[in-house]
C-alpha cells in the first residue's frame, strides 16, 4: 500500500473519511510522478503535534503540518525546511512521513471557510510538495514556484476520481412494463436480470410500485434468489412495501416518493420535511440489515437532512440534468450535481446517481470522482429493443422459412 493513513488522535466531532484522503494522497503521487514510494500519513492532535513542534524544530504550540522526509535529515521534521531530497539516492522507496494535527486542521477549516476534508487534502498537498523538496521559506522566487505546484496539484485532483471505477446498476423495471402490456409471463425481468449480471452490471435495481404497474411481487421474491450482485429494492415508504422489503430483504433499499399519477418518478424525496417519518424507516430497515439509499435532488438541504437521519447512500436525481433544454441549463444542472455530490461524499454519505441517464447524458455524470454508482433503466432497455430487433427478427424468420420447407 503505498499510502498508509494513520490515526493518532481521538476526533469525536469530525467523521473522516480515510478512502478519500488515502485516494487523493495517491492521485498526489501519481502526478508528482513517485507513486512507485511509499507515503505514510499520521493524523495527530494538537497534544502530539506540540511535542513533535518543540523536538523537532524547537517552536512551542502546535502547528497545522510537519514533514519528515526519508533523507539523511530524517531526523530533521519540515514545516518550512526543503527536503532537498534526492529521490534516487535513497535505497528504500519511502518517501517519509506527513504529520497533521487534526485540531489546528479542523480550526483552519473553519477560518478559511473549507470542508475538514479539502483542509486535510490542502496539508497533505503543502507537505507532499516539502517532502519532494519544495520550500516556500527560501526566497521568495521558492514561495511562488511551490505554491503555483499546489494551486497546479489541488486543481488536477478536483479533477481526478476519488472512488474506484463508477459501477453500473441496471434497473429492469422496464421489461417488466412490456411483459405488463400484455399481462403474460414475458419478457421476464428476472431473466433480464441474470443477462445484464453476465455482461457486467454490478447490481439490479427493481421498483416495487405500490400499483404493481410494471414489478409484481413475485419478481422481488425470485430476484432475491438469483441476483448475484447487488439486489437494490426502490420503493415508496410505505406501511405494505416495507414489510414486504423487510421480508425479502434486499441487499439494499432506495426510497423514492412515489405519486400514482406519474409516469415515473418525477423529484427526490423532501427528506427535510419527513425526517421524522423517514428516519424510523431508516431505523427499520437497519435493524433488519438492510442500508438505505434516499433519492433526492441535488440540494444542500436534504443532502444534510439525509446525512442527519442516518442514511447511507444518497442516489442524486439526474433527470433535470438529463431534460435540460439547452446546453446552457444543462451545464448549470451538471455543475450543481457535481457539487452537492461533493458535499454529500464530504460528510460520509456514499453517492449514487441515476433517473433519465442515456448514451448522451452519461459520460459526465460517470467521470465525476464522488459518485459510486449509477442507476440506469430506460435508456438501455430502449437500445436493447433496437439493437435486438434485427436478431429477433432473424430468429422468427429462420422458424418461419424453416416450416414452409418442410410444409
Ligand atoms: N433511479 C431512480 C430512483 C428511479 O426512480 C429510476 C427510474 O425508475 C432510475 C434511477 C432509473 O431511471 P431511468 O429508467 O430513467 O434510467
Amino acid at each position: 500500500m503505498p499510502v498508509t493513513l494513520s490515526f493518532h488522535a481521538d476526533c469525536p466531532n469530525c467523521r473522516i473519511n480515510s478512502r478519500l484522503l488515502q485516494r487523493r494522497a495517491s492521485t498526489l503521487l501519481r502526478e508528482c510522478r513517485v507513486s512507485g514510494y511509499d507515503l505514510s500519513i499520521r493524523l495527530v492532535n494538537d497534544t502530539e503535534m506540540s511535542w513533535l513542534n518543540e523536538h523537532y524544530r524547537h517552536k512551542s504550540g502546535p502547528t497545522n503540518v510537519l514533514s519528515f522526509p526519508l533523507s539523511e535529515n530524517a531526523d530533521e521534521g519540515t514545516e518550512n525546511h526543503g527536503a532537498n531530497l534526492q529521490l534516487a539516492q535513497i535505497p528504500i522507496k519511502e518517501l517519509g512521513d506527513i504529520v497533521i494535527s487534526v485540531d489546528t486542521a479542523l480550526r483552519e477549516a473553519k477560518e478559511f471557510h473549507q470542508s475538514l476534508h479539502d483542509r486535510l487534502t490542502w496539508l497533505i498537498t503543502h507537505g507532499l510538495l516539502h517532502l519532494l523538496g519544495y520550500d516556500h521559506e527560501l526566497s521568495e522566487a521558492d514561495a511562488g514556484q511551490m505554491l503555483d505546484k499546489e494551486h497546479e496539484l489541488l486543481n488536477k485532483l478536483h479533477h481526478s476520481r476519488s472512488t474506484a471505477m463508477t459501477q453500473l446498476a441496471i434497473n429492469v423495471d422496464h421489461i417488466a412494463t412490456i411483459r405488463q402490456a400484455r399481462g403474460g409471463v414475458e419478457p421476464d425481468p428476472v431473466a433480464a436480470a441474470a443477462i445484464c449480471e453476465m455482461a457486467g452490471a454490478a447490481g439490479i435495481v427493481v421498483h416495487l410500485r405500490e400499483d404493481r404497474r410494471h414489478i409484481q411481487d413475485r419478481d422481488v421474491r425470485l430476484l432475491r434468489e438469483t441476483v448475484k450482485t447487488r439486489l437494490n429494492l426502490e420503493m415508496g415508504a410505505n406501511k405494505e412495501i416495507i414489510d414486504i422489503a423487510l421480508g425479502i430483504k434486499p441487499n439494499m433499499v432506495t426510497l423514492v416518493p412515489e405519486k400514482r399519477q406519474e409516469l415515473t418518478t418525477e423529484g427526490g424525496l423532501d427528506v427535510a420535511a419527513q425526517k421524522k417519518m423517514l428516519a424510523k424507516t431508516i431505523d427499520k430497515m437497519k435493524k433488519a440489515g438492510i442500508p438505505v439509499s434516499l433519492f433526492i435532488d441535488a440540494d444542500l438541504r436534504q443532502i444534510k437532512a439525509a446525512h442527519e437521519i442516518g442514511a447511507t447512500f444518497v442516489e442524486i436525481h439526474t433527470g433535470r440534468y438529463c431534460d435540460a433544454s439547452n446546453e446552457k441549463a444543462r451545464e448549470q444542472e451538471f455543475q450543481t450535481i457535481a457539487a452537492m455530490a461533493d458535499e454529500a461524499y464530504q460528510l460520509g454519505l456514499r453517492v449514487f446517481a441515476g433517473h433519465g441517464l442515456n448514451y448522451q447524458t452519461t459520460d459526465r455524470i460517470a467521470a465525476l470522482d464522488t459518485i459510486e454508482e449509477l442507476s440506469i433503466g430506460h435508456a438501455i432497455v430502449a437500445r436493447a429493443a433496437i439493437t435486438g430487433l434485427d436478431r429477433a427478427v432473424r430468429d422468427m424468420l429462420a422458424i418461419v422459412q424453416e416450416a414452409s420447407r418442410i410444409g
